[in-house]
C-alpha cells in the first residue's frame, strides 16, 4: 500500500508522506522552460505528452509520495464550453457565461473536450509505481467553480454585491456542476487516478446558506467518489469551522489552510489531516523553516498526517528550500 493510503486507510502515524499543492508549477525552472514555449495554458493542459512531463518533474526532483496531474480546476468550465484564458501576471479570465450553451452539452461531448486529461492519467500509470506512489486527480468544488464562472476573474477583492442576485442561474449551475464534476471524477478514476482532491479555494467567501453552497454539494461529490472505491481529500480553504465540515461531509482526509491554528483542531477532527503550513514560510531561511515545519510534525505525530501546505507553493520558492523541507519531513522521528 502507498504511504498516503497507509495514512488514510490504516490510520498509520509512524510515517509522514509528503506532496505539495501546485508542486508542478512556476517555481520549477524546468516548468518555466516548457511554459516559455507554450504561451497558451489551456492548450498545455490539453497536451498529454507535455502535461505528463510536467506532472513528473517534481517527482523526479523531490521524490514526493504523490503525483498530482498537471491540469487546472477551470478545465471543467472549459469542458462545458465556457472559454478560459490565463493572462500573464493576471490569472484566469473566463468568457461571459451563457447558460443556454452549457445546457446543450452532454456527457459525451464534455468527456471528448477533456479527453487529453484522461489520456494523461493513462500515460502516467505507465511511469508511476502505483504500489509506492499515488496519482492524484482533482476537481474544483461547485462553489469555487461558480465563483469563477460568474465572476470571470479571481475574486481576490471579494464578490460583487449582486453576485447572488440571479438565484435561478446559481441553482442551474449547482445542478449542472454536480453532474459534470462527477463525470470528471469518474473519468479520472477510470483512467487511473488513485485519489481525488476537491479544491474549494473560495469557500471562505461563503457567508450564509452553508448547506446550499458548501455542505450539500461537497457531500454529494464525496459520497460519489467513495462509491467508486477511491479516497477523497477536501480542501475547503478559509472556512471557520473545519470540525463541522468534517462531521457533515466526512471526506477521507481534510487539507487545512494556514489561517487556522492547527492546535485548535487536533482534538476535534478524527479523520486524517493534510497540510497547513503557510507557503510563505518557504520564502524564509532554513532555520525558521525547520521551526515551523516541526510545529506541524510534532503536533500531528500521533494523528494520521500527510505533510502539505496550507495553499499552493509560491512561484518565488527556491528549489533548495523545497529540498530542505523534504529532508526535514523525511528525517523527523
Ligand atoms: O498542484 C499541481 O501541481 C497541479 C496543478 C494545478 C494547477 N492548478 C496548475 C496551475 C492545480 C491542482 C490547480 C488548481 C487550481 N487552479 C486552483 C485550486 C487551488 C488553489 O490554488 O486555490 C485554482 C483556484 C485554480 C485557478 C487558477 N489557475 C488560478 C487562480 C491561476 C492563476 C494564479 C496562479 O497561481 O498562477 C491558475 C494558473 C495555474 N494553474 C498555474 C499552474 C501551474 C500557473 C500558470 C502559469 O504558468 O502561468
Amino acid at each position: 500500500m502507498t504511504p498516503i493510503k497507509e495514512c488514510l486507510i490504516n490510520n498509520k502515524t509512524d510515517l509522514t508522506p509528503i506532496w505539495l499543492m501546485r508542486q508542478a508549477g512556476r517555481y520549477l525552472p524546468e516548468f518555466r522552460e516548457i511554459r516559455k514555449n507554450n504561451p497558451n495554458f489551456v492548450d498545455l493542459c490539453l497536451n498529454s505528452k507535455l502535461s505528463k512531463e510536467i506532472t513528473l518533474q517534481p517527482i523526479k526532483r523531490f521524490g514526493f509520495d504523490a503525483a498530482i496531474i498537471f491540469s487546472d480546476i477551470l478545465m471543467i468550465p472549459y469542458g462545458l464550453g465556457q472559454k478560459v484564458e490565463f493572462k500573464k501576471n493576471f490569472g484566469p479570465n473566463l468568457e461571459n457565461l451563457e447558460i443556454d450553451k452549457l445546457l446543450e452539452i452532454d456527457e459525451e461531448k464534455f468527456t471528448k473536450n477533456l479527453s487529453p486529461i484522461y489520456q494523461l492519467l493513462v500515460e502516467l500509470k505507465k511511469s508511476v509505481d502505483l504500489k509506492k506512489k499515488d496519482l492524484i486527480g482533482f476537481v474544483g468544488a461547485p462553489w469555487t467553480l461558480i465563483v469563477y464562472m460568474i465572476n470571470k476573474v479571481s475574486p481576490k477583492n471579494g464578490l460583487t454585491t449582486n453576485f447572488f442576485s440571479d438565484t435561478s442561474l446559481i441553482n442551474n449551475l449547482l445542478e449542472i456542476l454536480d453532474k459534470f464534476i462527477k463525470t470528471h471524477i469518474k473519468n479520472q478514476v477510470n483512467a487511473g487516478a488513485t485519489i481525488i482532491q476537491i479544491f474549494d479555494s473560495w469557500s471562505g467567501l461563503i457567508k450564509s446558506d452553508f448547506d446550499k453552497y458548501l455542505y450539500n454539494p461537497t457531500l454529494s461529490l464525496v459520497n460519489y467518489t467513495k462509491s467508486l472505491g477511491v479516497p477523497v481529500i477536501c480542501f475547503p480553504r478559509g472556512i471557520s469551522d473545519y470540525k463541522k465540515f468534517c462531521q457533515i461531509v466526512k471526506p477521507s482526509m481534510v487539507n487545512i489552510d494556514y489561517n487556522i491554528n492547527p492546535k485548535t483542531l487536533i482534538d476535534k477532527i478524527e479523520i486524517p489531516i493534510q497540510g497547513g503550513l503557510d507557503p510563505k514560510v518557504l520564502l524564509t531561511d532554513n532555520e525558521n523553516l525547520k521551526i515551523e515545519v516541526t510545529k506541524y510534525l510534532e503536533l500531528f505525530k500521533d494523528h494520521p498526517y500527510v505533510f502539505n501546505l496550507g495553499h499552493g507553493i509560491l512561484p518565488e520558492t527556491k528549489i533548495e528550500t523545497v529540498e530542505e523541507l523534504v529532508k526535514i519531513v523525511r528525517n523527523f522521528k
